[in-house]
């Protein structure tokens, strides 16, 4: 098969961990006969620094016009870089989220797997991380307070700030029905995620859920407070397997449950929309104090890669190749500098690329 891949590396440790994705993609290419074309483009700082934007519309054209989008990470250190001297709608992080508006991603998914080999790596408590986890994230990226009308003016002589949060029924329903259409192909379960004693747009997101969950007798559902769900996550993870929630409530608990994986940089992500395209790129930052330094680790955005396969082009066998090579130089207890520990050998992000290449 041949897939036209739209390549942004973005900022800080983007670059060598998409590079490290792109040469398991290659080593796959060349097992199963297939061919990745790359056409790399700019988004975030590196963009800002060139067009004086973080996303032109040229780029954006040209990312709609691939198969799939393969990202690194966008942005750097807040306080420091003069990226965040501009205007908030010219920062590297509205390049991300315009990206994801244009190209329809609403879905998101972020599944977070504790590996065994990794146990010792999870912070929490060992009777919690013997039990294991093995969740899907399902956030919704295109709706809500990150969408929302904002503006900071002065209120009878007092700063205010406004921030607004909006979701309608149709945005919640075709999330519910990602999230139930995923659940149907794992373990059946759905945890709905809300803040319904609050908030309006949560009880809307109550009620369509449990319009959508009539459609699916098979699976189990149930709401929980997202409060409760961040203290669940850490007391008890192994209940969860989809949890599907609103836009910033799956911000914040995709990276708790990153955590507990033992290190972001084993977080994968796939945005979706209706159709087959999707953008794949790894749930952490862009780390600007590591980057540069061949210390990232790129599991993340090559995990993100196999569910690139998965998802667009339906190339199971080799996204469960790219997922087995993953699981084996853990076996072979190869660890970067983020999920080191004793006993095991540390490598550089461009080593841990090779490694997981020649397993494929
Ligand atoms: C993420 C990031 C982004 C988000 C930021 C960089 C805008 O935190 O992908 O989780 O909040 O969506
Ligand atoms: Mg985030």
């Amino acid at each position: 098969m041949n897939c036209n891949i739209a390549v942004i590396k973005g900022d800080g440790i983007g670059p060598e961990v998409v590079s490290e994705a792109m040469k398991v993609l290659d080593a796959v290419g060349a097992k199963y006969g297939h061919t990745f074309n790359y056409e790399q483009l700019l988004m975030g700082g590196c963009s800002i620094d060139v067009h004086g934007v973080p996303l032109t519309d040229e780029v954006v054209e040209r990312a709609k016009a691939a198969d799939a989008v393969l990202l690194g990470s966008i942005g750097g250190n807040t306080s420091t870089s003069p990226w965040y001297k501009l205007p908030p709608e010219k920062r590297p992080e509205a390049g991300l989220l315009k990206i994801r508006k244009e190209l329809g991603l609403f879905a998101n998914l972020r599944p977070a797997f504790l590996y065994n080999e990794l146990k010792g790596a999870c912070p929490l408590k060992e009777e919690i991380a013997d039990k294991g986890f093995d969740m899907m994230i399902m956030r919704e990226l295109t709706g809500g307070l990150y969408f929302g009308a904002r503006e900071t003016k002065e209120v009878d002589g007092v700063m205010t700030a406004v921030d607004t949060l909006t979701y309608n029924e149709n945005e919640i329903r075709r999330i519910a029905i990602k999230g139930f259409d995923i659940a149907m192909k794992r373990r059946k379960k759905v945890t709905s995620v809300d803040k319904a004693n609050v908030l309006d747009s949560s009880r809307l997101w109550r009620k369509i859920v449990e319009e959508v969950a009539k459609d699916y007798p098979e699976v189990t559902y149930e709401h929980m407070l997202v409060d409760n769900c961040a203290m669940q996550l850490v007391k008890d993870p192994a209940q969860f397997d989809v949890v599907l929630t609103e836009n910033m409530f799956g911000d914040i608990l995709s990276d708790e449950a990153s955590m507990i994986t033992g290190s972001i940089g084993m977080l994968a992500s796939a945005s979706l929309n209706e159709t087959k395209f999707g953008m794949y790129e790894p749930s952490g930052g862009s780390a600007p104090d590591i980057a540069g330094q061949n210390k990232a680790n790129p599991i993340a955005t090559i995990l993100s890669a196999a569910m690139m396969l998965r998802y667009t082009f339906d190339m199971d066998k080799e996204a469960d190749a790219i997922e087995a090579a993953v699981q084996q130089v853990l076996v072979e207890n190869y660890r970067t500098c983020d999920i080191v520990s004793e006993g095991t050998t540390l490598v550089s992000c461009s080593e841990m690329g090779d490694l997981i290449a020649a397993r494929v």
